[in-house]
This record gives structure tokens, sequence and C-alpha cells, in this order.
């Protein structure tokens, strides 16, 4: 019988988060190609390449994470139709400017939305007794934080 969606949720595991994790660094994968291509202004280099940066990183994760699902016997999305249906993020076609300070503003809601997901996938795992994965989801968070404090900084905030 097909699991709803609702009936989905209601039951998160651990493996349920990582595969979330999963569909969204899809997401945040093409959205930093995106960002990459279109940015424009005085940042232009330095974002360019961050952006370079941070895709390189989204794509290291997302296997790391599938990777770790196949392991324990689970099955990663795999599709960008799923991607697209399972992620906590939004992306949208580039048709109308976005400027460079908006770009790093968008990518620190999507680090946060991703890094309480992590946190999610914390307490799950370890009332799971699945310490290596809750090892690798607070490795990741950790990653989160670094970049959202970076981000900010740029543009001039404190965390
Ligand atoms: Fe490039």
């Amino acid at each position: 019988m097909a699991v709803s969606k609702f009936q989905e949720q209601s039951k998160k595991t651990a493996a349920s988060v990582v595969n979330e994790l999963v569909a969204n660094f899809g997401v945040l994968y093409v959205k930093l190609h995106q960002y990459h291509w279109y940015v424009q202004g005085p940042d232009f280099f330095r974002l360019h390449e961050k952006f370079e940066e941070l895709y390189n990183e989204t794509s290291a994760f997302s296997d790391t994470f599938a990777e770790r699902l196949i392991a324990i016997g689970e099955k990663p999305f795999s599709t960008l139709r799923e991607y697209l249906d399972h992620a906590s993020i939004s992306e949208k076609p580039y048709d109308e400017k976005i400027r460079a300070e908006d770009m790093v503003r968008n990518l620190i809601e999507d680090y946060r939305t991703m890094g309480s997901l992590a946190l999610q996938g914390v307490k799950l795992a370890s009332e799971e007794n699945d310490a290596v994965t809750e090892d690798m989801l607070i490795g990741y968070k950790e990653n989160i934080d670094k970049t959202i404090w970076m981000l900010e900084a740029f543009i001039g905030n404190d965390v």
C-alpha cells in the first residue's frame, strides 16, 4: 500500500530526515550554480568563486549522506523529481535580477532550514542508537554553522 505524504511525515526517522537532506542538497546544488552564473556587481569574483566552493561541498555531502543511507539499507532519493518533491528549500527560474546580497540572504535562510533538519536528525539518530548517523549529522551541522557565520559576516551581520 502506498504511504501518503502525511503518514510519511508523521513517522519521521533519522533515515527519513537524512533523505530529506539529500533532496535539499539536490536543490541547493542547482541553486548555487544559478547564483554562480548570474551573480553580478563588485563582489562578482569573490561570490562566483564562493558559490562554486559551496556547490562542490554540497555535492560531496549529498554523496556522503546518500551512501550512508545505502549502507544502512535505506533508499536515497536519486531523481530530480524526488529532490523537488521532498526538499524543504525552493528554487526559482532566474527571470528577474537577484542582487548579490539577496543571493547571500537567500542562502543563509536555506542553510538555516537545513541546519534545523540536521538537528532533528541528530535527535532521532540518538533515540535510534545510530551513533554513526548522529555523528555525521553533527559534523554537517558544524559545517552549516560556520557557513552561516561567514555568509552573515559577508553582509555585515552578527550571527
Ligand atoms: Fe563555473
